[in-house]
């Protein structure tokens, strides 16, 4: 039940839903929709960015927060740890054990590599835990791997590589099949066929679903198979610096026991960046629907080693994060909430975008309505519009909330909000980063050895990234570059271990004028306290 300020919204709300919801909204033109991510985009508010000034990507435009965290001082210098006697000595070092660090486990494994995973939280830890809506792969008759391409291709602005994109799209039938067998319990129809939906600016139906904890059903399952396997996991030890042989390639890191503040070497021949996304940066202010270690520390790591990024200076804010109340202010309210029938409507209760438009052109559309249309509703906490859930039940039958999207039904009840009766509020939510490590088709970054898999990857989904390539993203790239790094490690001799290029670095920021005492990478956010400066209490 929400408070007599929102009643007569509400009111509004509710005479127009019948009709609403027989509306079949307008699809925006190709020119519509520059215009309206040109005036309304987050991405394109040139005085929330800067260019980098050292680095593989000097001159290249990054948000503020990023540029601060890469053209910061690195945490350890050669010296400060005793780089002879490593306490690890493996193949293949995984740092991050969300979904793309475990897919890269298994199949590192697989391939005969003995494997070390280090993560900074608890394994499982991650945004893929926290996906809701599904994972795409184009396995249907009356789909394609080929059509699939064009949606993600045309969905991520043309900006994707298209090598990228088709490694995603043909691999996908074949990992949903492989997750299945592992023991991912999909919707199904009770002749075992797979329940698929539409997500946004999708073309077919593609969408396969547990219910409304996708990502958690799949984390459960890579988990437990990485666990099954006995490969080795330290939690709460985050990767601080990438250590690089005297070859110039990739040898293993400097990990931190976030406990005890011990640091230790781990040499390896290969090493897999699996360290997820920068949701926990809040750029430009916004909240975020990320776990909280999502702090962007794998491009922090990659691009001081030398690995080069590629479109940083795109991110994702998805359309409907929670607005209201505060105890879930940015949480993610997934799009199958829209997939399923519920419709944006403003103040006063009118449809104002078709919803199933991609995540930018919704999230604008959101920001223009709220902000020069006025038609948005003041929160206390800032402004959101309408998502008119009840027209889920009203167009699917009853009980369709509770059965499809039960962990949303949940959350809102759990603060006194019945979506099956009453609309909820929803405002745009620092969702996932578009761009990351630049790889080749082996998943390796510009740095001899080193590969990166999942959300610290750029060039995937070009400049916006579909509902569900998320976690298909995460899957095949987690496999494949589990893959390559446990093969090529029958290839690798490690030379003598060193860390010069964290001096390196230091003169480069120096040289350039940049005046900081921040070291980087951040690990937490920092709402208690600040445990990223040169002189803070914590880790240094
Ligand atoms: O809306 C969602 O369920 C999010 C899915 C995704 O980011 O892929």
């Amino acid at each position: 039940m929400y408070p007599e300020k929102f009643q007569e919204s509400i009111r509004k709300v509710e005479a127009l839903r019948a009709e609403n919801a027989a509306l079949e909204p307008v699809r925006m033109t190709a020119k519509e929709k520059e215009e309206l991510l040109a005036a309304y985009h987050p991405d394109y508010r040139e005085h929330e960015f800067e260019n980098l000034k050292i680095g593989p990507n000097a001159g290249d435009k990054v948000p503020h927060e990023l540029a601060d965290m890469l053209q910061a001082h690195p945490r350890i210098h050669e010296g400060d740890v005793d780089l002879e006697n490593p306490a690890y000595d493996v193949d293949v070092l995984i740092i991050g054990a969300g979904g793309a660090g475990c897919a890269a486990a298994i199949e590192a494994d697989e391939a005969g590599a003995n494997v070390l995973m280090a993560t900074k939280l608890r394994a499982g830890d991650a945004n893929t835990m926290m996906a809701e809506g599904g994972i795409q792969a184009a396995d249907k008759e009356n789909d394609s791997p080929a059509q699939h391409f064009l949606d993600a291709y045309g969905g991520g602005h043309f900006a994707a590589k298209k090598e990228l994109v088709y490694k995603l799209v043909t691999e996908a039938p074949g990992d949903i099949k492989w997750l299945n067998e592992l023991g991912v319990e999909f919707d199904k129809e009770e002749d075992g066929a797979m329940v698929t939906t539409h997500g946004g600016g999708t073309s077919r139906k593609r969408m396969h679903a547990c219910k409304d904890y996708s990502g958690a059903e799949i984390m459960r399952t890579l988990r437990d198979e990485v666990l099954n396997r006995r490969i080795p996991i330290l939690e709460f030890t985050a990767a601080i610096e990438i250590i690089k042989d005297d070859k110039g390639a990739a040898a293993g890191a400097v990990l931190l026991n976030m406990e005890t503040d011990e640091l230790f070497v781990v040499r390896s021949k290969t090493v897999i960046l699996a360290t997820g996304g920068a949701g926990r940066m809040h750029y430009q202010g916004f909240p975020t629907s990320n776990h909280y270690g999502a702090t962007a520390d794998g491009l922090v790591l990659g691009y001081r080693a030398g690995a080069k990024l590629l479109y940083a200076d795109t991110l994702q804010y998805h359309p409907t994060g929670a607005a209201y109340p505060t105890q879930i202010f940015g949480a993610l309210v997934t799009e199958k909430v829209r997939s399923l029938g519920a419709k944006l409507v403003n103040c006063d209760g009118e449809v104002f975008v078709h919803p199933l438009e991609t995540r930018d052109v919704e999230s604008a559309a959101i920001i223009r309505e709220t902000g020069e249309r006025g038609k948005g509703i003041d929160t206390g906490n800032g402004q959101a519009v309408w998502l008119d859930s009840p027209m889920i039940d009203l167009k699917n039958g009853e009980g369709t909330i509770e059965k499809r999207i039960p962990a949303m039904y949940r959350m809102f009840l759990k603060r006194g909000i019945d979506m099956r009766k009453e609309p909820i509020l929803v405002y745009p939510t620092l969702h996932y980063q578009n761009g990351g490590l630049d790889i080749n088709t082996d998943c390796m970054t510009g740095v001899e050895n080193l590969y990166a898999a999942g959300e610290v990857v750029g060039g995937v989904h070009g400049r916006n990234r579909l509902m569900g390539n998320s976690l298909l993203d995460v899957v095949v790239f987690g496999r494949d570059a589990g893959r390559a790094a446990g093969q090529h490690t029958k290839d690798v001799t490690v030379g003598t271990l060193t860390l010069a290029h964290t001096a390196e670095y230091d003169k480069q920021i120096s040289e350039a004028g940049i005046d900081t005492d921040l070291v980087s990478p951040k690990l937490l956010p920092n709402y208690v306290r600040e445990r990223n400066t040169l002189t803070g209490p914590e880790i240094q």
